[in-house]
């Protein structure tokens, strides 16, 4: 049985009348118990240890070609057995998009640290030593690895500048404006488990064991590198530890896996070292952000101009969509942006955890602040007085939006009426303490997915993709989402996923992952229904499942005596209409409170709230926690994380977890989320929107601002460390 559904109307009265229970609430996930006991293999712990290990040998210049590498030394060296070279190595680590041509010939440099080899030995010690003292020689170029040094090429791309109205006029008719400029650094994923993969062959046949987000499309990637057909390849990554965006696409260490596996006709385990996913695999870009605000006497936005620089390699197609909210959330009738990418021989930029908002956000949202100062209106106020009825852009609907919402109740929630408009006001001793607020917002997407699920005999079930759980919950809510449909407990329910002989779902991405695969396992489990009504000669719509009995008027039977034997069916869902005719975004705010040492210049993040809607949230414990994590992301933005790039060659200097500053536990204070109810009828047929990026946005703009509440200190290069904070504090 198939269930496949086209996302062209609005789903009414989806899941009434389901009887568990099992859906919305927390449930713990149930895939911790294999965690925490260590049971739960991740990628590079498959294997029985007899793989030969692989290192890679990386570009110590920034730009040019490998002129020659003396290889007879390195074969000679103790342990080795092979050194891969292939010109497949060079390839870029690509976006999650198959077949995107390589943009680099056979050993073209690009950027400091990049792959150029793979020394492969019996031993990880061997293969590191063989790598660490390999002779190469190389033509160098030279290379422009500074955004702003005045000798960047710049690609404008034409859709993304636009301009409605006149927001030059605007500004100078505006009774209040800003104009102010706002940086933030290159940023790091840096999930905790590194990127690894194993690979062997039978044959023809490639498997790979991988650390990945987005499998279906990781697959067509890997067959694209290594120049195969997609069919001969089975990627597995039932368990990720985290990939933030790092893990969208195939990153080196896989494809030079597979090769130096062909090669040796010998399981290959590669596992890069920390400093090689900080310098090897995607970095946000770095941004340079122009904002304009406009507004009338009562605070009226007139016009909102973004202006962006990003960075990324020459040729590559991602540019940091900074300005993605900057359209939708607030009204004003001039609008104009530009966008700029400046190619640098830096790291590949690519997606982070809410590519766009997250940097974009900080921007807009600081600016938002600076402007409710100036014009003296509560920051608050001003944020709702500029909630614009549609889309101010394409003129549509918004599918739910709780905007305003959040805003009100957040304040309430978090007692914002107690805060001093003027800054500096509140003193505890040599501290300085202050409260701000920044608006969450996040587009919605709906991607293509399928799900098996099989109703066993015995009334358990079994779900079936090749969906990832990057920590996420996935296993939880889809076993939530079957139990729900079924009337099964939740303990009869086994998720399978990571493995690419699985009917195929979106990955996790863009938020995207728990509606997309999470409806197509509801319409499984819908045409599971139908059957079970069959069974026993009623209307699925008379039925009623519950803890494995069905009840149909006044009759009881189990479900495991009324099955004969197991059923199955696939779900599939796809976009349709319901994508285009509204607008859907997920939306939120973000309350912080800090304190800041007027001596030092340290900024203590106190308490932070971030309210939310997000359509219907399938398990409060595991949205919650995603919310926590991206507000986490929030504190790190605004305060410590920053790639450093060597300002002669690019290559990244702090490139370990000792010296890349992502928040710690004395960094994180009382955080506390609320989600508000919601059901999204455009969204998709479980009504949920995305949550995992809606966390981060703007999250660290609501810190900022609160620095600003505290010490009347306005950082505008993020992040907002003591250095840039402490010249302008008041005296003490
Ligand atoms: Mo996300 S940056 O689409 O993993």
């Amino acid at each position: 049985m198939n269930a496949h559904h086209k996302m062209d109307e609005k789903q009414t009265d989806v899941l009434s009348g389901m009887a568990q229970g099992v859906l919305g609430k927390g449930a713990l996930r149930v895939d911790g118990p294999l965690k925490v006991t260590g049971q739960a293999a991740y990628a590079a712990e498959i294997g029985d240890g007899t793989e030969a290990v692989g290192v890679f040998v990386r570009a110590t210049i920034t730009k040019g070609r490998v002129a020659k590498i003396d290889e007879a030394a390195v074969r000679a060296m103790p342990g080795v057995l092979s050194l891969i070279t292939d010109e497949r190595l060079l390839r870029n680590p690509a976006q999650g998009t198959a077949n995107e041509a390589p943009i680099q010939g056979a050993r073209d440099v690009a950027y400091f640290g990049q792959p150029i080899a793979l020394v492969v030995a019996e031993t990880f010690e061997q293969a590191r030593h063989a790598a660490q003292n390999i002779a190469i020689t190389y033509d160098a170029e030279k290379a422009v690895t500074d955004p702003l040094d005045g000798a960047a090429q710049f690609d404008l791309p034409d859709a993304k500048q636009i301009e409605h109205g006149d927001v030059q006029t605007a500004m100078a008719d505006a009774h209040v404006s800003i104009d102010a400029t706002y940086t933030t650094p290159s940023q790091s994923s840096a999930a905790m488990e590194p990127h690894a993969s194993i690979a062997s062959w039978e044959g023809d046949m490639l498997t790979l064991h991988g650390s990945y987000q987005m499998l279906k499309y990781n697959r067509n990637e890997l067959a694209d590198a290594l120049g195969i057909d997609p069919a001969n390849v089975r990627l597995l990554a039932p368990y990720v530890g985290g990939g933030f965006g790092a893990k969208l696409g195939l990153s080196s260490e896989a494809v030079a896996a597979a090769i130096a596996a062909k090669e040796l006709d010998r399981p290959v385990r590669v596992v890069m070292t920390r400093p090689q996913v900080f310098e090897t695999t995607m970095r946000r870009s770095s941004t340079h952000q122009r904002l304009r605000l406009a507004a009338d006497a009562d605070g009226n936005l007139t016009a909102i101009g973004h202006d962006a620089t990003v960075s990324n390699l020459p040729g590559e197609s991602f540019s940091e969509p900074v300005a993605l909210a900057t359209h939708f959330l607030y009204a004003g009738k001039n609008r104009a942006y530009a966008h700029r990418i400046a190619r640098v021989h830096r790291t590949c930029a690519g997606s982070m955890r809410a590519p766009g908002e997250a940097v974009g956000m900080l921007a807009l949202e600081n600016a938002m602040d600076e402007l409710a100062h100036k014009a003296g209106i509560d920051p608050v106020a001003l944020r709702l007085r500029n909630i614009p009825e549609k889309h101010p852009e394409s003129d549509k609907v918004f599918s739910s939006r709780r905007f305003a919402d959040c805003l009100t109740e957040g304040a309430e929630h978090f007692g914002w009426s107690i805060r001093r408009a003027t800054p500096g006001q509140v003193r505890e001793g040599e501290w300085l303490i202050g409260m701000g607020v920044a608006s969450a917002a996040r587009g919605n997407i709906l991607s293509e997915s399928k799900a098996r699920v099989i109703l066993h005999a015995d009334a358990t079930a079994t779900v079936e993709t090749d969906m990832t759980d990057i920590g996420t919950g996935t296993y939880t809510i889809l076993a939530q989402i079957a139990a729900e449909m079924l009337g099964l407990p939740l303990e009869s329910v086994t998720v399978r996923l990571g493995d690419t002989d699985l009917p195929p779902a979106a990955g996790s991405g863009g938020s995207w992952g728990a509606s997309s695969a999470g409806s197509a396992v509801f319409l499984a489990c819908q045409s599971l229904r139908n059957d079970i009504a069959d069974l026993v000669d009623a209307d699925a719509a008379d039925i009623t499942l519950k803890d494995g009995i069905i009840t149909t008027g006044n009759v009881q039977r189990d479900l495991s005596d009324t099955l004969t034997n197991d059923i199955t069916a696939t779900g599939h869902i796809e976009p349709g209409e319901t994508s285009n005719a509204v607008e859907q975004a997920g939306f939120g705010a973000h309350f912080a409170e800090v304190a800041v040492n007027s001596i030092t210049g340290e900024t203590r993040v106190r308490r932070m709230l971030g309210v939310f809607s997000a359509g219907r949230i399938l398990n409060e414990q595991t949205a919650r926690s995603q919310c926590f994590g991206g507000m986490i992301f929030g504190i790190g933005a605004a305060l410590t994380e920053e790639l450093v790039h060597d300002h002669r060659d690019g290559h990244i200097v702090n490139h370990n977890l000792a010296e890349y500053h992502v928040p710690v536990n004395l960094d994180v204070p009382q955080l506390d989320v609320v989600f508000l109810e919601e059901r999204d009828e455009w969204a998709n047929p479980i009504q949920s929107k995305g949550v995992g990026e809606l966390g981060i946005s703007g999250a660290g703009a609501a810190i900022t601002n609160a620095i600003f509440n505290a010490t009347g200190v306005r950082v505008r290069d993020y992040p907002a460390t003591l250095d840039k904070i402490l010249p302008d504090l008041p005296e003490v």
